[in-house]
């Protein structure tokens, strides 16, 4: 193609500049022949890339096409029910009920029910009554001297840095309408998360907000943050599900001289947390740490967030706490299929355990040592509906936190471009023209609208079951499809056997 690229655009590009030369045609066709061939010939002439070496000039097409081919797949290929993480049925829901419209469905179901895998709720004979009121949880145990009354469902972590200024704007002001708390996530405590919203503030191995110049944790700084009205519970991370045991990471095309500034770093240069932190390195190391914060904050809420790896660990944990008679308030547990801005795919695809048996994991170990009535389980993983609430619940969960959620409820439309600073919809980027298209007196109100219409799906859900308390959710609520064919067995055993 190179060859042929030099044997008909030299003569073509000639022929064209003659023409004009001579009189016979306008400048703007000999103008695009050159442009073109010079477009070329730098394609032509360059080491980097073969395909544009290989096919000069068409060999562009690939790149756009390679560009737009999420939109592609979004807009031309993606059925209902597919499309991933989330699928369109996922996100127009989240859509419908942010802009406080109709969200019901024509017509019938597009799942395939009469199968093994299915799930669904045993709703009762006789329905409770729908309770108007929003769920809350109490948090804060034995030690805590201000304990937090929480929503049922909440912001996940999500920092400014991974996230834009409108955003997290957009997103505390919801909260604020809401009554319902807003995680800063481990980019630290900024002026855009002080909108009003309650705040819970993480803590991650940089120590955003809280460090000194080497980097370690500064407890005057943390006493600081920790003890403003706003806040009202401290998050340890110790883990995230995208990319456990790895540590954060803020591309450096994020990584402007605003956020460089709040976070105490470099500018423009990828910037890692470490995957550990430095204030402590071991089970007693943690729960001092605990003790230290709870001390520091003057006694409000602390919990520590991480997703379920190698389990021994967790339970020596629990051995530790027991042993100093110390305990968090809550434990956050994210399932490795959780988001992120920015994550190795090895770490993403490969590392970690899901939300459902990281879920039963942790509420059992807690039962099993004696200390579930001290620590509230808070959870995320693809928490986006009433059904999703109610599942978290039943697999021994009190609190449930949506990140992707809450970011479609901004208009986010799954572009896949967290991490490049492209975000099309002013989400997740710093690229100021971007964010300007999202406003946020108008994305505030959807945020507020996507919490409370999702958690009045949980309480029609609940008042289906016949329950009137979700503290009387276990998992016997709930059928699996394998139970059909248990059934088919028991009355067709004959004709029916699997
Ligand atoms: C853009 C983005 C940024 C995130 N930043 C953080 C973070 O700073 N700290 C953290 O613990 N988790 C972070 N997460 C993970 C979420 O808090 C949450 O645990 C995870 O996405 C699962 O929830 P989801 O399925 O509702 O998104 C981030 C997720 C996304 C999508």
């Amino acid at each position: 193609m190179r060859k042929k690229f030099f044997i008909y655009g030299i003569p073509l590009t000639v022929t064209f500049l003659l023409l004009y030369f001579y009189q016979i045609i306008g400048p703007v066709i000999p103008l695009i022949f050159v442009v073109l061939f010079v477009i070329g010939f730098i394609d032509a002439s360059q080491t980097k890339h073969t395909i544009l070496r290989n096919f000069p000039l068409i060999g562009h097409v690939r790149y756009l096409f390679e560009s737009i081919s999420p939109e592609i797949q979004q807009y031309f290929i993606e059925r209902s029910t597919d499309g991933k993480p989330f699928s369109r049925n996922e996100r127009s829901l989240i859509y419908q009920r942010s802009k406080n419209v109709d969200s019901s469905l024509p017509f019938g179901t597009q799942m395939h029910l009469n199968q093994s895998n299915y799930e669904g709720i045993k709703h009762s004979m006789f329905p409770a009554k729908v309770n108007k009121e929003l769920p809350r949880v109490l948090v804060g145990g034995p030690d805590c001297k201000k304990p937090y009354s929480a929503s049922l469902l909440n912001i996940s972590a999500m920092s400014f840095g991974s996230l834009s200024e409108n955003a997290i704007k957009s997103l505390n002001l919801g909260a604020q309408k809401g009554n319902f708390y807003h995680n800063t996530g481990e980019g630290g405590l900024t002026e855009f998360h002080l909108q009003g919203g309650d705040i819970a503030w993480q803590i991650g191995t940089g120590y955003f907000g809280c460090r000194d110049k080497e980097g370690n944790f500064d407890a005057d700084k943390f006493s600081e943050k920790a003890n403003l009205p706003a806040v009202k519970m401290i998050e340890i991370k110790l883990s995230q599900g995208a990319k456990p045991g790895h540590g954060g990471v803020l591309p450096a095309q994020k990584n402007t001289l605003e956020i460089s500034k709040i976070r105490g770093v470099e500018p423009f240069i990828t910037i890692y947390s470490p995957p550990r932190h430095s204030a402590f390195n071991d089970y007693k190391g943690l729960v001092e740490f605990i003790a230290q914060l709870r001390h520091l904050s003057n006694g409000k809420p602390i919990g520590f967030k991480l997703c379920i790896g190698e389990t021994s660990e967790f339970e020596k944990l629990c051995n530790e706490m027991i042993q100093q008679n110390c305990y968090p308030d809550f434990i956050t547990v994210d399932g490795a299929e959780g988001g992120t801005g920015s994550a190795p795919p090895e770490f993403s695809d490969g590392v970690g355990m899901p939300f459902e048996p990281a879920l039963i994991f942790v509420n059992k170990t807690l039962v099993n040592f004696g200390i579930r009535n001290k620590i509230r389980i808070i959870c995320s993983g693809k928490i986006i509906s009433g059904y999703s609430i109610l599942r978290a619940i039943a697999l021994g969960a009190d609190i449930c936190n949506s990140a992707r959620g809450f970011m479609f409820s901004l208009g986010c439309i799954q572009a896949l471009r967290c991490n490049n600073n492209e975000c099309p919809t002013g989400i997740a980027t710093q690229n100021k023209m971007l964010m300007k298209g999202l406003v946020v007196r108008e994305k505030f109100d959807r945020v507020y609208h996507y919490h409370k219409n999702t958690l009045h799906s949980a309480n029609e859900l609940l008042a289906a079951t016949g329950k009137n308390n979700y503290s009387e959710v276990d998992i016997s609520i709930f059928m699996r499809g394998d139970e059909f064919s248990k059934l088919a067995n028991h009355y067709f055993p004959d004709n029916l056997e699997i």
